[in-house]
């Protein structure tokens, strides 16, 4: 889960969920953060989104609601728009690669290896899936899932599958 709480206030939230000898909640660090929310196919914003992404490219078409689509009076509307009639040129996926885990920016290929087709923006190993997972953005006609491709990670070429995400099924908490 992820909670927003004022600066100041902080502190006492992380000692009132983790200090008592009762407490359930441990301390953990960024990179047990970092493959929970990828194992959940979840954005890190400045990795896998940032100001040159739009949400149709990022799969995150979702996020527009049906009354923002009528007005079409947000911030970049017309490109946005576009993108969801006549589809993308790129779009985000996720990805389980075969060898090493392979990080962002590693450059992905089609399956013959010959032409550039897009890059990865986040990778780890899956502890859940033991399997290596990543997402990246690729040309839209590489999108489609089973679609075989190949990462270029530490001067050799891997083979790799485009991937449904959520990698792992999520288990949200929602309130009744
Ligand atoms: C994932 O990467 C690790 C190296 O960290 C490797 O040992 C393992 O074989 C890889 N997993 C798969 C399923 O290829
Ligand atoms: C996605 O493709 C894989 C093969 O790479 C297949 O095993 C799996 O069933 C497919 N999943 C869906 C939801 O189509």
């Amino acid at each position: 889960i992820q909670i927003s709480v004022r600066p100041d206030r902080a502190e006492d939230l992380a000692q009132a969920l983790t200090g008592s000898s009762k407490a359930k909640v441990m301390l953990i660090g960024l990179g047990a953060r970092d493959t929970l929310r990828l194992e959940a196919g979840l954005c890190l914003y400045g990795s896998d989104i940032d100001e040159t992404t739009t949400p149709v490219e990022g799969s995150l078409t979702w996020t527009i609601g049906k009354r923002r689509r009528e007005e079409a009076n947000f911030p970049g509307a017309s490109v946005i728009l576009k993108q969801i009639k006549e589809k993308p040129q790129r779009r985000r996926v996720g990805f389980i690669s075969s060898g090493a885990p392979a990080r962002g920016h590693t450059k992905i290929y089609d399956e013959s290896g010959s032409s550039l087709i897009g890059e990865l923006t986040s990778g780890c190993p899956s502890p859940s899936l033991k399997e290596n997972v990543s997402m990246g953005y690729v040309k839209t006609a590489f999108t489609k899932n089973g679609t075989k491709v190949k990462f270029e990670v530490r001067k050799k070429m891997i083979d790799a599958v485009v991937s449904k995400m959520p990698f792992v099924p999520s288990n949200y908490f929602s309130p009744k």
